[in-house]
């Protein structure tokens, strides 16, 4: 299975910012055995997806809604997102999850939504520090798993993406044998042909090590994609 190296860029840069971090991206990126997905901001994804025309680097976006037109002041449709360029969405990430309260339910029919117009999800799960450390890590992925997925995701090419909400951000990662185990639980939920992410905390210090564990088939990169030297560096330890 060839790896995902996705990174999110979340609410972060300038126009030009975004531009410059695309050409660094777009630098380095011939050759790589690793796919490569930058997931900028709304207003930015038409000018990256543009500067990344027939170049090896994928455009998603961090969201969708879940109908594709109406009343919804503020929203991104799915069509909208492929239009400007984007093949991918991250759907779910434990910040939408937070807040802006999305439900499992939600993340299932944005993904449906997203599967309807091409677009290929993203689906983020992961426990909080609290629920690992009440020994509900497991069980509350797979939950998430059970209530985010449609039905057709594994066929539609559909990536999961395993973020322990206390990893982002932080510094902090869970050991190697509590990744390895939580992405052999998401392997027997998901079967053989999905995509396993590892993202929180992913730099290139420690990249090597995460992506060479048995079920992880990539990363999901917020702090150090920001940056295309660390970003490029992560991608190359996915072999
Ligand atoms: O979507 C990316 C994740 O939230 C990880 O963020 O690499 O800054 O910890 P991080």
């Amino acid at each position: 299975m060839r790896p995902l190296i996705a990174g999110n860029w979340k609410m972060h840069g300038t126009l030009r910012e975004a531009a410059t971090l695309a050409e660094g991206v777009r630098a380095g990126a011939d050759g790589l055995k690793a796919e490569l997905l930058v997931c900028p901001p709304f207003p930015y994804i038409h000018g990256v997806a543009a500067a990344m025309l027939g170049q090896p680097v994928a455009v998603g976006g961090q969201d969708c809604h879940l109908v594709v037109k109406g009343a919804h002041t503020g929203d991104v449709a799915a069509p909208m997102l492929r239009d400007c360029g984007a093949t991918y969405v991250i759907l779910g990430h434990s910040e939408r999850r937070a807040d802006h309260d999305e439900t499992d339910a939600v993340v299932k029919a944005k993904a449906v939504t997203a599967i309807a117009h091409d677009l290929i999800p993203i689906v983020c799960v992961g426990e909080t520090l609290a629920q690992r450390e009440a020994g509900e890590a497991e069980a509350v992925v797979r939950a998430q798993i059970a209530g985010s997925l449609p039905d057709g995701f594994a066929a539609a090419g559909g990536v999961v993406a395993y973020e322990p909400v206390w990893a982002i951000g932080t510094g902090k990662t869970p050991t190697e044998a509590d990744i390895a185990a939580i992405h052999a639980a998401l392997r027997a939920a998901v079967g053989p042909a999905t995509r396993l992410l590892y993202g929180g905390s992913v730099k290139p210090g420690n990249a090597a090590a995460i992506l060479g564990l048995p079920n992880v088939d990539g990363a999901l990169v917020g702090g150090a994609s920001l940056v295309p030297d660390d970003f490029l560096a992560i991608a190359r330890a996915a072999g």
